[in-house]
C-alpha cells in the first residue's frame, strides 16, 4: 500500500513538473507590449496550476495522450488566471499571489483588456483538440465560463445581503468555482474518449472537489498565513458571505448577530478583521467548516471510486484531491 502511493506521487509530481515544462512552449505574442506585459504579469507568477494538472490527470487516467490535452490544459489555466484578474477588480484586492494584483500594477484599463484578451486565448488553446471531439469540448467550456461569469454575479450580490443561506451560497460557489475544477477533469476524460458514465463521474468528482476547495480558499482568506498570497481577511473587509460569515451568523445568538452585522459597517478595516475573527473563533466556525468540508471531500472520493479506471490511477488522483484539500495556501 505504501509502495502504492509513493509510486502515484511521483505520478502525479511527474504529470505537474511535465505540465510547467511543456507549457512554456506556449504564451502570448509580444506586441502591443503594453497588453501582454500585462498578460505575463499574472501568468508567470506561480500559481498552483490545479485546473491543468487535474485535465491532464484526467486524460492520463483513461488512456489518454497528454500530449494532445497540452494545449487545452494550458487554456484551463489562462481562463482561471483571467477571471482571476476580473476577480481582484471586482473584489478590490491589491495582492495577489504575493505581489501586486494586474489592475493595482496597471490600472483598471489594463486589467480589463488583458482579461478580455486571456479569455480570448482560452478559447484558442482549448480548441486545439481534434476536430472530432472539438463540439463537446467547446460546448463544456462554454456552458461552465457562463456559469463561472454568474456564479461571480452571485458573489457580489451576496455583498449587501445579510440573510444569505447555505443553500444559495453551495450554488454561489458551485458556479463561481467547482464547475471548472470539474469541467478541466471533465475535458481531460473527453480527450481520452472515456465512456459518458466516467465523464459524467469525474465531473461529479470535480464539482464536490472544488466545492471543498472553495470553502477551503474562504478559511484560508481568514485564518491562512502568508503563504496565501493575499490580503488577509479581505473576504471579511469586502463583506463576503464566505462559509465562515453565513455559519457564525446561524450560529450566533441575537446579540452576537447584531454585533457581525454592525462590524459589516465597520471602517477601521484592522478592527474588523480581528472583531470578527474574534467572534467567528468564539463560535467555534473553524472546526464547523472542516466538519462541513469533509463530508464534501469524502464524497468527491466516492465519485471517484466508482469510475473504471485503473485502481493506480485513482490512486493518484486521490493523492491529487487530499494535495487539494490540505493545502495551506
Ligand atoms: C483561486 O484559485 C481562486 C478560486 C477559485 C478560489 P487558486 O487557489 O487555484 O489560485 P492559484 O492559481 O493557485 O493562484
Ligand atoms: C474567485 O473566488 C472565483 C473566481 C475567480 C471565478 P474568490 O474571490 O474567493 O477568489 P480569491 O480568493 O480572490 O482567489
Ligand atoms: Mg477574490
Ligand atoms: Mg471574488
Ligand atoms: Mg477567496
Amino acid at each position: 500500500m505504501l509502495e502504492k502511493n509513493i509510486l502515484t506521487a511521483t505520478n502525479f509530481e511527474e504529470i505537474a513538473s511535465w505540465y510547467e515544462q511543456a507549457s512554456s512552449q506556449l504564451g502570448f505574442p509580444e506586441k502591443p507590449q503594453e497588453l501582454y506585459e500585462a498578460v505575463n504579469h499574472i501568468m508567470q507568477m506561480k500559481g498552483k496550476r490545479i485546473r491543468p494538472v487535474l485535465l491532464l490527470m484526467g486524460c492520463d487516467a483513461f488512456g489518454g495522450n497528454i500530449e494532445t490535452a497540452l494545449a487545452p490544459a494550458y487554456g484551463v489555466e489562462v481562463f482561471h488566471n483571467f477571471t482571476l484578474v476580473h476577480d481582484d477588480i471586482m473584489d478590490q484586492a491589491d495582492k495577489r499571489r504575493g505581489l501586486p494584483t494586474v489592475h493595482q500594477k496597471y490600472g483598471i484599463n489594463k486589467a480589463i483588456l488583458a482579461g478580455d484578451v486571456m479569455m480570448m486565448f482560452a478559447y484558442r488553446f482549448i480548441s486545439e483538440v481534434p476536430t472530432e471531439i472539438l463540439k463537446p469540448v467547446l460546448s463544456t467550456f462554454n456552458r461552465t465560463a457562463t456559469e463561472v461569469m454568474e456564479g461571480q454575479q452571485m458573489d457580489m450580490n451576496f455583498e449587501t445581503r445579510q440573510d444569505v443561506s447555505v443553500e444559495e451560497y453551495m450554488k454561489m460557489i458551485e458556479y463561481k468555482t467547482s464547475v471548472l475544477l470539474a469541467a478541466s477533469l471533465q475535458i481531460g476524460t473527453i480527450i481520452a474518449q472515456a465512456s459518458k458514465t466516467d465523464q459524467e463521474l469525474m465531473y461529479e468528482f470535480g464539482l464536490k472537489l472544488g466545492l471543498a476547495f472553495q470553502i477551503k480558499d474562504d478559511y484560508l482568506d481568514a485564518y491562512g498565513d502568508e503563504r496565501v498570497g493575499k490580503v488577509k481577511g479581505g473576504d471579511i473587509i469586502q463583506n463576503k458571505k464566505t462559509f465562515l460569515a453565513i455559519t457564525a451568523r446561524n450560529t450566533a445568538n441575537e446579540q452576537q448577530k447584531t454585533l457581525l452585522d454592525q462590524l459589516q459597517q465597520e471602517k477601521d478595516t484592522n478592527r474588523k478583521v480581528s472583531e470578527t475573527l474574534a467572534l467567528f473563533n468564539v463560535l467555534n466556525v473553524p472546526e464547523k467548516t472542516h466538519a462541513f468540508m469533509e463530508k464534501l471531500y469524502q464524497e468527491a472520493l466516492d465519485a471517484l471510486q466508482k469510475t473504471s479506471m485503473k485502481e493506480e490511477k485513482k490512486a493518484g488522483l486521490q493523492h491529487m484531491a487530499h494535495l487539494i484539500y490540505h493545502r495551506e495556501y
